[in-house]
């Protein structure tokens, strides 16, 4: 009997790039998928961009975009790296939709006739420079037990202390470094513990996984506390009804988001959305990371509950990607982007990889470039690929591309590769890919050594017959391999029926067998992958971070107005370097004497890399000369001279006409 599905994928944030990590679970989910539709099951795969909240807002201003141009734009660079990586939705859409809106206020005005809604006073940070409410990670500070500075307003990074932002000393916005203030505002809190009893329920009955259940009991006896769903506009979010500046808080839309897609395709394929989402006929399943497993096992059923909308049948959660053995780092090129891999790299090497890589834990998965050439290598490229380039050119050029029948052997090695069958497909349904895995590479080993033993490269020259029942029981195991591994490698196993001629293949497939066909002309499968290409696209990562590194540093907000009153009060004049001498105990500084006519002043200026003291002395600088003199560790410095640049050896100073008069004022 064939089964209904729907499947979803956790919704990628608009505010960033695909990269490899998310990977793990668009590649996990998508061989899934994959592998229902090959068995013939009716699966769909829904997902879509998670658009709303404090980061996409602060990067369209950044950019000086609207919110709406920069999800736009987003939206069409993660579709280009799925589908560059083969990840085959069925529909992907977005959370700032029509239809997500109105199920958003659907299931809170339900929220609110139960009795599941109330709100309270919050007191909060807020930026006045920035004109908004401060998400903890946008607050930053001194840490107050090891005083280390520049330290986020939930945790410091050097001494692994737990604080509230509000314990932070000298907090400051972190955008725009400007002290926040602190205001109460009016919040809408959702009652969780009221589904306390169904959540447990669930939970017990196969909702998760075993590992996660132990995490959820630990939280149960935590106690579950209230959520705040409304967050203060400025927010780009969806308005909550009634309110006139407050808005859903964005995880509460964002897995409603989930049904706005599937409620989208529905009106597109003529289906009826409730029969598909809320109804037995169908089985639901969402795929996430571990890291958001509060809002999928808690939260989102909560409000499913509440709402009387069908439960999920089951999380799969999985682990969190490292690269060698560490978390992936931007100064070691090793948080390669989707778009960065694959102008190097073919993407099915690492759905390989992967798939080599994945079982039904949520343990961490490691990508070591070592293992990677090597599996890919040795077993796609070495153990799949040869198969079908030992028996399939040959039966071309020598015996007019016609399969004979299976002989006694070729018929034990066939059945072999049959009887694991129900072993990969278990696998492949319990989301053990790594053991699949193996399963069929022992199959290929198999299948080779069915090759060695009946060498028909010798056979050929006298034998063609017996030649040709030797290449037709390889070129069942090529075939019988590849049904087992198209939900791995789609492209690998479309050239493969191609090269032979068929429709593609499906599960049910493996029960039959193929003789006295003819077949297409064979084609090279995959290259091998090569270790300058690896390196490549780690050195381009590195210069991918420091490029957004400096962009970041150019988007910088701008400090305080500065009003034209100010800076009419800025003095400027011509100076004459009198004299120039380094600073004991500081690189990067010179001690100046800056002559201007009538007075002189003494003016510490970090030029010492860029400019010697010895061709200083004589020239002529623009000197602000009213600035208020600043006590430093090597004196007191009371100006500042003209100069701009990168830094380090890239300071410039302003050029002056020789013939200026040192006093003479500049405008
Ligand atoms: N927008 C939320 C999900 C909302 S679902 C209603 C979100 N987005 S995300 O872009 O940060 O992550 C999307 C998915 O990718 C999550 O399931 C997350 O766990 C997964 N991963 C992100 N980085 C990852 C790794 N480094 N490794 C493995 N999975 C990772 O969370
Ligand atoms: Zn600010």
């Amino acid at each position: 009997m064939t089964r209904k599905i729907v499947v979803t994928s956790a919704l990628p944030y608009a505010n960033g790039p695909i990269h490899i990590g998310h990977l793990v679970e668009y590649l996990q989910t998508d061989i899934w998928v994959r592998f229902q539709k090959l068995c013939g099951n009716t699966c769909y795969y829904f997902c879509a961009d998670d658009t709303h909240g404090t980061p996409v807002m602060i990067r369209a201003r950044s950019e000086e975009i609207e919110p709406e141009q920069l999800i736009a734009r987003m939206q069409q660079e993660h579709l280009r790296d799925f589908t560059g990586f083969k990840i085959a939705f069925d529909n992907y859409y977005s959370t700032h939709s029509e239809e997500n809106r109105r199920f958003s206020e659907m299931i809170y005005q339900k929220a609110v006739e139960k009795g599941a809604i109330h709100t309270a006073d919050v007191e909060q940070a807020f930026c006045e420079h920035c004109k908004m409410w401060l998400p903890d990670r946008y607050i930053k500070g001194t840490c107050p037990r090891c005083k280390s500075e520049d330290q986020y307003g939930d945790s410091c990074d050097c001494c692994g202390a737990h604080y509230r932002p509000t314990e932070l000393v000298d907090p400051y916005c972190s955008v725009c470094k400007s002290p926040p203030i602190r205001k109460n505002s009016k919040h809408y809190f959702f009652r969780l513990a009221d589904f306390e009893p169904q959540l447990k329920e669930m939970v017990h009955h196969g909702y998760v996984q075993e590992s996660v259940r132990n995490k959820l009991e630990e939280w149960f006896q935590a106690g579950l506390r209230d959520w705040d769903i409304s967050r203060d506009g400025p927010y780009f979010g969806f308005k909550i009804p009634g309110e006139q500046d407050k808005y859903f808080y964005v995880w509460l839309d964002a897995p409603i988001g989930y049904m706005a897609s599937c409620q989208n395709y529905c009106q597109q394929h003529g289906l009826d959305f409730d029969q598909v989402w809320d109804n037995d006929e169908y089985e639901l399943y969402h795929f996430i990371g571990k890291d958001i497993m509060y809002f999928h096992a808690l939260f989102w059923p909560a409000l499913l509950l509440c709402a009387g909308i069908k439960t999920a049948n089951k999380l799969f959660v999985h682990g969190f990607l490292t690269v060698n053995g560490q978390k992936m780092s931007k100064t070691k090129g090793t948080f390669i982007t989707a778009e960065t891999y694959l102008r190097y790299l073919n993407p099915e090497y690492l759905r390989y990889y992967y798939a080599c890589k994945l079982s039904a834990g949520v343990d961490d998965i490691d990508l070591n470039f070592d293992d990677f050439l090597q599996r890919v290598n040795s077993d796609l490229v070495g153990k799949f690929a040869n198969l079908a380039s030992r028996s399939g050119p040959m039966l071309t050029k020598k015996l007019q591309g016609r399969l004979g029948s299976l002989d006694q052997e070729g018929r034990e090695l066939i059945n072999k590769l049959q009887a694991e069958k129900e072993a990969v497909i278990s696998d492949f349904e319990g989301l053990n890919y790594a053991s699949a895995i193996r399963r069929i590479v022992a199959l290929a080993d198999e299948a080779n050594r069915y090759v060695d033993q009946k060498q028909p490269w010798t056979t050929i020259k006298d034998d063609p017959e017996t030649t040709r029942t030797t290449l037709t029981a390889v070129i069942n195991a090529v075939r019988i391999l590849t049904i087992y591994l198209k939900p791995v490698v789609p492209v690998f196993a479309e050239k493969i029926e191609v090269f032979l001629n068929i429709k593609p293949l499906t599960v049910p497939d493996v029960d039959t067998v193929l003789e006295e066909v003819e077949i297409g002309t064979f084609k090279r499968l995959v290259e091998r992958v090569e270790k300058e290409k690896v390196q490549a696209m780690v050195e381009e990562s590195k210069e991918n971070a420091a490029a957004r590194q400096s962009k970041v540093e150019l988007d910088e907000p701008l400090a305080l107005e500065c009003t034209y009153d100010d800076f009419m009060k800025v003095d400027l004049r011509i100076a004459r370097v009198s004299k120039a001498e380094p600073v004991e105990g500081a690189d990067k500084l010179l001690a100046l004497e800056l002559d201007l006519g009538a007075l002189k002043k003494n003016v510490f200026a970090g030029i010492a890399k860029a400019y010697k003291p010895e061709e200083l002395v004589g020239k002529m600088v623009v000197c602000v000369a009213n600035l208020q003199p600043r006590k430093m560790r090597f004196g007191v410095s009371e100006g500042m001279i003209l100069a701009a640049g990168p830094g380090n050896t890239e300071i410039f100073m302003l050029s002056v006409d020789p013939g200026a008069e040192p006093g003479q004022r500049v405008r």
